[in-house]
């Protein structure tokens, strides 16, 4: 989900838990039906593969050793092919069956080392199986007999993969992108929190397209586009625009402003799935959400500013208390979700929104400034 930091890096997502456990699961049959009828000893090579070695052992439904070597050869982003260091295998081997498993197969230099070291031990057989295998780099002439995953050259993490020892945590696999360029914001407000005017203050300040919503629809519907009328067709008829629509709407807006420096979100994702649509758009461009900053406001206070806009406005929904407890509800119950959305993925920041216009300006730049 979305695009990580590590280090100076930027990766995004590339390999869902369930292709993962899919391939694992293949490479576990393929193994079982060649080693079924004796009790093969698994080596897994660290740090990389423990999470392979931890769900390929749980898979496989026969007697089996398991034990583990390192052998250290990475820095950076970048095969270095020194091997620095072995922890060896102290069982005796002589006559057994050693199935080696890799994490990911890269040059074969590593693999070359394998070969080596477990040459002079006597083996009935050695095998080789790899969850991750990148084709266009391997040079060696030597065999690898079960594949996982064949992958392009491209630097991946998570899963055990690390990038200068972090990301190994991830129970997905990322892959290395470019330093995205936009600022995207989701601007979060209760009614009457002058979401608006923060919103346009800080659109010119930084020079965002500030996408609301509201406007957006208005503006198709207006134009009778051809999303415009699908929308209208459902409004016409009491119902709630699917957020399918509404996305595609969205996604359009931004396909419009290609060149933008980034997005103010207003009005935008409502719903969970809308989010997550938003993160898969913004993804495959190698954007991404930057943050959703919300606006935060004591309830009471807002009942009065909007009570006394009220009074001058006209606007009946802003006269009448009850009404406007009700908007809260909504907007209470509505964005919970998304700020647990966001939250988890640490994106969430809020602004204290009571102060003079300047002032809460300044507490929002200064998130802005940061993210
Ligand atoms: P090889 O010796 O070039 O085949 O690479 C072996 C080791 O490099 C692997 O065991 C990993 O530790 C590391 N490695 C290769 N490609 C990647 C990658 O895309 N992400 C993280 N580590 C990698
Ligand atoms: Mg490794």
């Amino acid at each position: 989900m979305s695009i990580i930091k590590l280090h100076d890096k930027y990766f995004k997502s590339y390999i869902s838990e369930i292709q993962i456990q899919e391939a694992v699961e293949s490479v576990v049959q393929k193994v079982y039906a060649d080693c079924k009828d004796e009790t093969p000893i698994f080596i897994g090579i660290l740090n990389g593969c423990f999470m392979f070695v931890a769900d390929f052992v749980r898979e496989y439904n026969g007697p089996c050793e398991v034990s583990f070597v390192k052998l250290a050869s990475y820095q950076g982003t970048n095969s270095t092919g020194k091997i620095k260091q072995l922890v060896g295998v102290n069982e005796n081997l002589e006559g057994r069956t050693v199935v080696i498993l890799e994490d990911i197969i890269d040059t074969g230099n590593t693999l070359e080392e394998i070969y080596k070291i477990f040459e002079d031990k006597k083996l009935k057989q050695l095998k080789i199986a790899t969850l991750f295998f990148k084709p266009d780099v391997f040079k060696k002439e030597l065999p690898i007999d079960y594949i996982g995953i064949s992958i392009p050259d491209k630097f991946i993490v998570g899963y055990g993969l690390d990038y200068d020892g972090i990301g190994r945590n991830y129970a997905s696999i990322y892959q290395l992108t470019t330093k995205p360029t936009m600022k995207n914001i989701v601007l979060f407000g209760p009614p009457g929190a002058g979401k608006g005017t923060q919103a346009e203050l800080l659109r010119d300040k930084y020079e965002l397209i500030h996408i609301s919503t509201g406007e957006v629809f208005r503006f198709n519907i207006k134009n009778e586009t051809e999303l415009g009328l699908l929308a209208k067709s459902y409004m016409d008829d009491g119902n709630l625009v699917p957020d399918e629509v509404t996305i595609k709407m969205l996604k359009a807006e931004v396909e419009r402003n290609a060149d933008a420096k980034g997005f103010i979100f207003d009005g935008f994702p409502r719903t969970e799935s809308q989010a997550a649509a938003l993160d898969a758009f913004l993804e495959e461009k190698g954007e991404s959400i930057n943050g959703m900053v919300a606006l935060e406001v004591p309830e009471d206070l807002l009942v009065g500013r909007l009570l006394e806009r009220g009074k001058t406005s006209g606007r009946s929904d802003d006269q009448d208390e009850s009404k406007i407890r009700n908007r809260f509800n909504e907007y209470n119950t509505k964005t919970a979700v998304l700020k647990d959305y966001y939250q988890a993925q640490n994106k969430y920041f809020g602004a204290n929104g009571v102060g003079t216009i300047p002032e809460i300006t300044e507490r929002l730049c200064s998130i802005f400034d940061k993210i």
